[in-house]
């Protein structure tokens, strides 16, 4: 048996058990690729009453006990489920975690305060001791800090901490009273070298101040959150860590995302014999009525609707874009503005669109499966998940390069006819087009569409080269 390290992973959220969006992809897909390179890898995660009901009903109560945010007690239950393989832990307050994953405003500070205190109390109680706490995003933020400061002693065995930024705009900012109430937090902390940042308490930067190692989701936007534009304010802590910083790109589960053996999508295919995406294409037509010819592209968007995903380009030119012989189809939810917005098109071009409000991870692959085009216009983009899903199935990218974009989609190029989708540079509606427009002439160009579709599926987006550089990392830290 090889000496691993052992590792623990501390998340928000996590596959198979709830998802917002890519984060809980990742957390799914590296435990499970160490667990099949023989790591000793665990998850923690809060017990959030989203999580599916078919798990809620296995899960054991390890142990029940209270913690001390500040003057309150408050109960911290530990639950644990072991999963192919995987323990995960899961820590329980139903007053935190009873409804919204993120509640937003202070309310999620707190959720995540008491988060970060939860997991520090849960490593004294579980029987597992790891080597390497790995913690994502800002929800984990304060645990460094914790296990450096205030529960030093009490730990024992020094553990090494990798953090991982999925996403830097995120940063749990607060009022400093709010963080120094809960955690308890001497005043002397609260300057530009350790947790305040801008005027506000930031839990971002006091994982950042904190951690061992840093790692992103990408190596294009390792260097990006180094500059100004991208970096959100971390800037400076991360260029005065560089050489502590890692990118290391995602891949996907590509054992959930398989169009060889799919069973949410209406008829299998492979990069050998695609013939199967057809009936796929025929299904999604029929599902959402669209009025247009079998025969006409169709482009896709599986998102949350944010800024950070181009939703105003997309908004700027779709009613343009819509006099073209194609349908434009949308799953995700998010903010109102776009919401209302793709439920405008919808009225008004119901043969021409497809639109689903809401979050629908069946409907998502059969997206996936039936479109031609996955748009993909992001303003930023750490990694970006949802072009590496579409490649999967032969749907060209269409995207701007940023962050992951730009590890993960070779631009077609009009003089080899090679590529694996399609891409613009500048954040500008009638650019995008421009690339939209490439993606529309190739489509009629079937052999090299067939050409590229195949490229694209023989893409090796798997978690396995992922998982391999975090090991590397892990026992570069020991
Ligand atoms: P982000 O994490 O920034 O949202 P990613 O591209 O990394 O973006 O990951 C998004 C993940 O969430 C993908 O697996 C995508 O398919 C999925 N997803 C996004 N919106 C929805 C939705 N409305 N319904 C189902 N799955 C969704
Ligand atoms: C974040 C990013 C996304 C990335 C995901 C997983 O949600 O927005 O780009 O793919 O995390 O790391």
């Amino acid at each position: 048996m090889i000496d691993y390290p052992k590792v623990l992973i501390v998340a928000s959220e996590g596959m198979p058990f709830v998802k917002t969006g890519g984060l809980a992809d990742v957390v799914g897909a590296l435990s499970k690729t160490l667990t099949a390179l023989g790591v000793d890898v665990r998850v923690m995660m809060p017990k959030h009453a989203k999580i599916k009901r078919e798990y809620q009903d296995e899960l054991e109560t390890l142990t029940a006990t209270t913690l001390n945010l500040g003057w309150r007690e408050k109960y911290l239950g530990i639950q644990t489920l072991k999963k192919d393989g995987i323990s995960y832990y899961f820590l329980d307050n139903e007053d935190y975690f009873g409804g919204e994953v993120y509640r937003g405003g202070d309310a999620e500070s707190e959720q995540y305060l008491f988060f970060c205190k939860a997991v520090c109390e849960a490593l004294l109680l579980i029987d597992f001791e790891p080597d390497i706490l790995h913690l994502n995003d800002w929800h984990t933020g304060m645990v460094p800090m914790l296990v450096k400061t205030q529960y030093a002693d009490r730990l024992g065995k020094p553990r090494r901490l990798l953090f991982s930024i999925h996403n830097i705009e995120f940063q749990g900012k607060m009022g400093f009273d709010l963080m120094q109430d809960l955690l308890t937090i001497p005043d002397f902390y609260y300057t530009p070298e350790y947790v305040e940042s801008r005027g506000c308490a930031n839990m971002l930067k006091a994982a950042l101040v904190f951690s061992d190692r840093i790692a992103t989701v990408s190596p294009n936007y390792s260097d990006e959150i180094m500059n100004s534009w991208f970096g959100s304010g971390m800037e400076g802590i991360l260029r005065a860590r560089r050489h502590e910083l890692s990118g290391i790109l995602n891949g996907i589960d590509t054992e959930v995302f398989n169009p060889e053996d799919d069973p949410t999508i209406a008829a299998p295919f492979s990069a050998a014999d695609i013939t199967g995406k057809r009936t796929c294409k025929k299904a999604l037509r029929e599902e959402f009525d669209l009025g247009i010819p079998l025969t006409s592209p169709v482009i896709a968007m599986v998102s949350r609707m944010t800024e950070q995903k181009g939703f105003d380009l997309v908004q700027h030119v779709l009613e343009e874009l819509l006099q073209e012989d194609l349908a434009f189809v949308i799953l995700g939810s998010g903010n109102r503005n776009y919401e209302d917005f793709f439920n405008y098109i919808a009225a008004k071009y119901p043969a021409k669109s497809g639109v689903y409000i809401g979050y629908n991870e069946a409907l998502a692959h059969r997206i996936y499966a039936g479109a031609d085009f996955l748009l993909m216009p992001s303003e930023f983009e750490p990694c970006g998940l949802s072009q590496m899903i579409a490649q999967r199935y032969g749907t060209l990218p269409i995207v701007r390069e940023t962050g992951g974009l730009v590890d993960t989609v070779a631009p077609y190029n009009r003089y080899t006819k090679e590529g694996t989708g399609f891409s613009f540079s500048t954040f500008n509606a009638h650019d995008m087009m421009d690339a939209v427009r490439l993606a529309l002439s190739v489509y009629r160009d079937k052999p090299t569409l067939r050409k590229l579709r195949r490229n694209a599926m023989q893409v090796d987006n798997s978690f396995l080269r992922s998982a391999e550089q975090y090991m590397a990392l892990y026992e570069s830290m020991l």
